[in-house]
């Protein structure tokens, strides 16, 4: 098939190309100049916020699927930098259904446990949408304008991504690691729950999708529902580093510019039953993501 992925510089983005690739014919974009790694793609550098521009590219690559794994991800950010969020996560998104419309292309678009509000999670599929902060707000609005486009379409929602690519722009991993290997003490919330998800298994869902022709709102995520106190002490385990250094904190004490939902995170019952996908625990992905290192 002739995919395009839509932020393929971007952590999932990376991920996914490094997949699907072996089994299918892969265009990408993404802001920057070139590609930031290597691969087989026939990458060009475009902004999703260009309307034209992403009409012209849509049209040139022709292609039968979209991955958009593009998005303004910083979430306290998003508080600051409102309107740009909103230009991305809403606008880029329905510039996207514009360049599809009329066609018979599947668009599958990554989304968020952010778009509920923390206070009874991990969510199913059925469960009400209320987002505490901008982000998942917009994240949601751009749901929103999927769900009621005309074209074929499969929505994604994950949470807490990590994985080993080059690019690893919104990774909670690779700031723990970091952060220790450096020595440095840091202080990380025991309110804050999710399953964090391996990014390999997030790219075995965009597959599967695209394999069983599937459409609809799935949830994809992790196997352990953990705090991220919890999930840096087992980052800590399996990469050899001093658990010493991480310091319980709480959401409160640490004053975050965005709200964060509390209890967030997926349940995925429908994922496994129709998608027939693997779950990965915690200890299984970083151990994985320590040996390609
Ligand atoms: N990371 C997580 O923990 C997490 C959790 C739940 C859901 N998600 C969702 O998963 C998806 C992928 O996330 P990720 O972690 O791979 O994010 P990421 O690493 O930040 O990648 C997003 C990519 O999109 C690009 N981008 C931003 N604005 C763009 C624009 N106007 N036009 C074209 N490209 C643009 C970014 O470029 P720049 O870096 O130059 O801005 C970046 O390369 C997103 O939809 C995100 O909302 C992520």
């Amino acid at each position: 098939m002739n995919v395009l992925i839509i932020g393929v510089n971007g952590m999932f983005g990376e991920e996914c190309t490094r997949l699907l690739s072996r089994k299918h014919s892969i265009s990408g974009c993404d802001l920057q100049e070139k590609l930031e790694y290597d691969a087989d793609v026939n990458y060009c550098s475009m902004d999703i916020t260009d309307q034209k521009a992403l009409l012209a590219t849509i049209a040139n690559i022709n292609p039968e699927i979209v991955i958009n794994c593009a998005a303004y991800t910083d979430v306290d950010g998003s508080e600051i930098n409102r309107e740009l969020a909103r230009k991305v996560n809403v606008g880029g998104v329905g510039n996207i259904l514009k360049a599809l419309s009329g066609s018979q292309t599947k668009l599958i678009h990554i989304s968020t446990d952010y778009v509920f509000d923390g206070s009874q999670g991990p969510y199913d599929e059925d469960q009400p949408t209320k987002a505490v902060n901008y982000y998942g707000r917009t994240k949601l609005e751009g749901e929103e304008l999927i769900r009621k486009s005309e074209i074929p379409w499969a929505i994604v929602r994950t949470n807490v991504l990590f994985g080993n690519t080059t690019t690893q722009k919104a990774s909670f991993v690779r700031w723990v690691i970091d952060k220790l290997q450096r020595f440095e003490t840091i202080s990380v919330v025991n309110d804050q729950f999710g399953n964090p998800t391996w990014t390999y298994g997030l790219a075995e869902v965009m597959e599967r999708i695209i394999d069983l022709n599937a459409t609809g709102l799935f949830h994809y995520a992790g196997k352990d529902y953990v705090s991220r106190f919890e999930f840096a002490l087992k980052i800590a385990g399996v990469f050899g580093l001093d658990p010493m250094l991480i310091r319980k904190t709480t959401t409160r004490a640490l004053n975050q510019k965005a709200p964060r939902p509390y209890k967030a995170g997926l349940t995925c019952k429908k994922a496994e039953k129709q998608l027939k996908v693997p779950f990965y625990s915690i200890i299984e992905s970083l151990n994985k993501m320590k040996g390609n290192a």
